[in-house]
C-alpha cells in the first residue's frame, strides 16, 4: 500500500542498498486483531474507539480494528462492538491479510502460545499481556519474532499501566541496574492493606474481595506469589539482560500472614508487603516473592490497595519507583494500546521493528545462576506461640544461638487465656538455612505451640 509519504527518494551510489534497507515503508492503515474479549480487551476497544483522532493524529496513520475473537461472543461486555467484526474463528482472524498486530488478550498457556506463533509465522506483530505466557514461553516467542522480523511487546504484563517495561528497555539503557524489586500484585496488596487497616484475618478480606471481584474466585495465582513470580521474570531479564527460570524464583504467598503480624510489625515500625525482589550480584542473580516487612518510611509501604510499584536499583542513577495503578480495565488498556501504537510506528515508519523486544537479541541472552534462598542473608521477625512458663524464651533463644543467629529484640506479650504467649523476636542478618535449622528445632520443642512463623525484613530494600 502507498502512503502519504509517496514515492520513495532514489538513492544512487555505493551506499544504495543500506539506505533502502531502511527505508519508510510508509503506511497509512495498521490493522489489529483482537484475541480475547475480556476486560481488558473491552477496555482496549474503548479505547481505540474513544481516543481515535488522538491515536491517529499521532501515528500518522489509521489504527483499524479488524476484528475481534472470543469463545463465547454471546456474554455482555462492558463495550458494544459491530458484530460484522465478532468472530469465533481465531486462526482465521489472525491470518487475515488485512491485520498487522495481533493483541493477544486471551491469557493463559495454550492455546495462546499456539496463536501467537502462529501469529508471527504470518509475519504479524504481537502486542499481550500475558505474563504466564512470557514467563513459560518467552524465549520462544521472543526467539520466534526477532528472527521473523515482527515487533512482540508487553507493556501490560507487568504493572498493569504503569510503564516499567518500556523504562527498563530504553530510559534506564545506559544504566547498570543492580536490583528490581516491588508490589506487583494488586490482589495481594489489596488484601494485605486492608487487613492492616482493619485488623482483619486473610481469610475474611479474601472473602469479601472475593465477593466485591476485586478477587477472583480462584485467587491462587495472585495470594500464592505465582503471578507475581511470573512478573518478576520478565523485570529480570530487561533489568539484567539474563534470563532466570521460573521454577528457580523462591515464591511465596500471603495466606500465613496473621492480622497480629501486622499489628506487630506496626508496632516495630514496618508494613508487610508482598515482594518481587531480584538483586544482581554479578555471579549469581536473587529472585524470590514473599511477604516482607519493610520499614514504614519506604516509598513502598504507602502503596495500598491495588496499586503497584516497581523500584529499580542502578549504579548510577541510584533508586527511583514507578508507581500507578496496576490492574483494571482502562489502566491495562492504555498500555495495551501504546504498545499498538509503538509497534505500528514501526511498522509505518520502518516495516519493522525499531528494537527487539528485550532491547537486546536473545541470542545474547544466558541462563544465570539463582542464589538458591538458603544461602540469602536476612533480617527475620519471628512469632512463636509457646506455653508461658519459665525458661521457654531462654530456650528458644539458646536454639537460635546454636545456629549463630543473634537476636536483635524481643517481644513477649501478656499471658494469653490458655496459658499460650506470641513471643516475637527480631533476628541479625542471618543466612537464612541456618534460620530454618534453628526453626524446625524450635517448632519441636514441648511448649511451643503451632508453627513458628518467619517474615524477611528488607531495611533497605534496593
Ligand atoms: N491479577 C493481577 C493482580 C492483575 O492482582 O495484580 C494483573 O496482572
Amino acid at each position: 500500500m502507498k502512503g502519504r509519504g509517496g514515492a520513495v527518494p532514489r538513492v544512487k551510489g555505493r551506499n544504495a542498498s543500506a539506505a533502502l534497507a531502511v527505508r519508510p515503508a510508509r503506511r497509512d492503515e495498521i490493522g489489529v486483531a483482537l484475541v480475547g474479549w475480556g476486560t481488558i480487551g473491552s477496555g482496549v476497544i474503548k479505547l481505540l474507539e474513544d481516543r481515535r483522532r488522538e491515536i491517529d493524529a499521532r501515528l500518522g496513520a489509521r489504527l483499524r480494528l479488524v476484528g475481534v475473537a472470543d469463545i463465547d461472543l454471546k456474554r455482555k461486555r462492558e463495550v458494544e462492538v459491530s458484530r460484522a467484526l465478532l468472530t469465533s474463528r481465531t486462526q482465521e482472524l489472525i491470518r487475515d491479510p488485512k491485520v498487522d498486530v495481533v493483541i493477544e488478550l486471551m491469557g493463559g498457556l495454550e492455546p495462546a502460545r499456539t496463536f501467537v506463533l502462529d501469529a508471527i509465522a504470518h509475519g504479524k506483530s504481537i502486542v499481550t499481556a500475558n505474563k504466564a505466557l512470557l514467563a513459560h514461553h518467552g524465549t520462544e516467542i521472543l526467539a520466534a519474532a526477532e528472527a521473523r522480523g515482527v515487533g512482540c511487546r508487553f507493556e501490560a504484563s507487568v504493572g498493569g499501566g504503569i510503564p516499567i517495561i518500556r523504562t527498563l528497555r530504553e530510559a534506564l539503557a545506559a544504566d547498570r541496574q543492580t536490583a528490581v524489586f516491588g508490589i506487583v500484585n494488586g490482589t495481594s496488596n489489596y488484601i494485605l492493606s486492608t487487613m492492616a487497616a482493619a485488623g482483619r484475618s486473610f481469610a475474611e478480606v479474601l472473602a469479601d474481595a472475593q465477593k466485591a471481584g476485586l478477587a477472583e474466585a480462584d485467587p491462587t495465582y495472585d495470594v500464592d506469589g505465582i503471578d507475581a513470580a511470573h512478573k518478576l521474570t520478565l523485570l529480570v531479564q530487561l533489568a539484567f539482560g539474563v534470563r532466570v527460570a521460573l521454577d528457580a524464583v523462591h515464591t511465596e504467598g500471603i495466606r500465613d500472614v496473621d492480622a497480629s503480624d501486622m499489628e506487630y510489625a506496626r508496632e516495630l515500625g514496618y508494613a508487610i508487603k508482598l515482594l518481587a525482589i531480584a538483586k544482581d550480584h554479578g555471579n549469581a542473580i536473587e529472585a524470590r516473592v514473599h511477604p516482607t516487612m519493610i520499614p514504614a518510611h519506604d516509598p513502598l509501604a504507602a502503596v495500598s490497595g491495588a496499586f503497584n510499584a516497581v523500584c529499580v536499583h542502578g549504579d548510577a542513577l541510584g533508586r527511583s519507583m514507578y508507581y500507578g495503578q496496576g490492574a483494571g480495565m482502562m489502566p491495562t488498556a492504555t498500555a495495551v494500546v501504546a504498545d499498538v501504537i509503538d509497534v505500528a510506528r514501526d511498522l509505518r515508519e520502518l516495516g519493522r521493528p525499531r528494537l527487539a523486544p528485550l532491547g537486546y537479541p536473545i541470542a545474547r541472552q544466558r541462563v544465570a545462576k539463582v542464589r538458591p534462598i538458603g544461602d540469602v542473608m536476612s533480617e527475620f521477625y519471628l512469632r512463636v506461640h509457646a506455653q508461658d512458663e519459665p525458661g521457654v524464651l531462654g530456650r528458644i533463644a539458646s536454639l537460635l544461638g546454636q545456629q549463630k543467629i543473634s537476636i536483635a529484640s524481643v517481644v513477649q506479650r501478656a499471658r494469653s487465656s490458655g496459658g499460650v504467649v506470641p513471643i516475637v523476636i527480631r533476628t541479625h542478618e542471618t543466612r537464612e538455612r541456618d534460620l530454618r535449622r534453628a526453626l524446625d528445632r524450635v517448632a519441636k520443642m514441648p511448649s511451643v505451640r503451632g508453627k513458628p512463623v518467619a517474615i524477611r525484613i528488607e531495611e533497605n530494600p534496593g
